[in-house]
């Protein structure tokens, strides 16, 4: 196994644990038990700077935070939003890149995994995806916000259920905010920015 499948795999391991210990996780979708590793080419992002210089603390699920640092050299970090329609701003604070997935470094038909992160005093638009989601924190703390709930600012371990085509929103305060956001269907969808909420 080459030095980058090793840390992928003990990633992979961890959440493997993790999907055991959490019941709101191994609820929302079941963890497929043949994911296969694909090796995929790293594409390195400005913004995974942020990402690089930050160290677990109190306020992480140290381990999974860490193995997530170790892996990132080797990632193929995406942004997919357009400076013309999300901003430059945003742009710089954030990055995440696909785990499990039709197109993850792990593949699978089943579910998608992402990993994704956020600088501190960002705001991360409105918008919406038919596939169902849930937001699971490892790192830091963000505010959830989405259409018909009650917003609330979520901390390591805590997470946040998206229905079909609810839309939703993030934003970071003084913190920075690490997650896995997980989808268990409808895994082609297509986010779309929403204008009116
Ligand atoms: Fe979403």
């Amino acid at each position: 196994m080459s030095e980058d499948e090793e840390l992928f795999d003990k990633l992979k391991k961890e959440i493997i644990l993790l999907w055991l210990n959490n019941k709101t996780l191994s609820e929302f979708v079941k963890l497929p038990e043949n994911l296969i590793y694909n090796k995929v080419p790293g594409n390195k992002i400005e913004s995974v700077k942020i990402l690089d210089d930050w160290d677990a603390d109190g306020n992480s699920i140290k381990l999974i935070h860490k193995l997530i640092k170790k892996v990132s050299p080797y990632v193929n970090w995406r942004q997919t939003y357009e400076e013309k329609d999300i901003g430059k701003t945003f742009l710089d604070k954030f990055a995440y890149f696909e785990l499990f997935g039709p197109n993850g470094h792990f593949l699978t038909k089943d579910m998608s995994l992402y990993v994704i992160f956020f600088d501190k005093e960002t705001f991360y638009t409105w918008h919406n995806h038919e596939a169902e989601e849930l937001y699971f924190v490892i790192s830091g703390s963000a505010k959830f916000e989405s259409k018909g709930n009650k917003s609330e600012i979520l901390n390591k371990l805590k997470t946040r259920f998206h229905k079909n085509f609810q839309p939703h929103s993030l934003t970071t305060l003084k913190e920075k905010c690490l997650c896995f956001v997980v989808w268990r269907d409808k895994l082609d969808s297509e986010v779309k920015i929403v204008k009116d909420i």
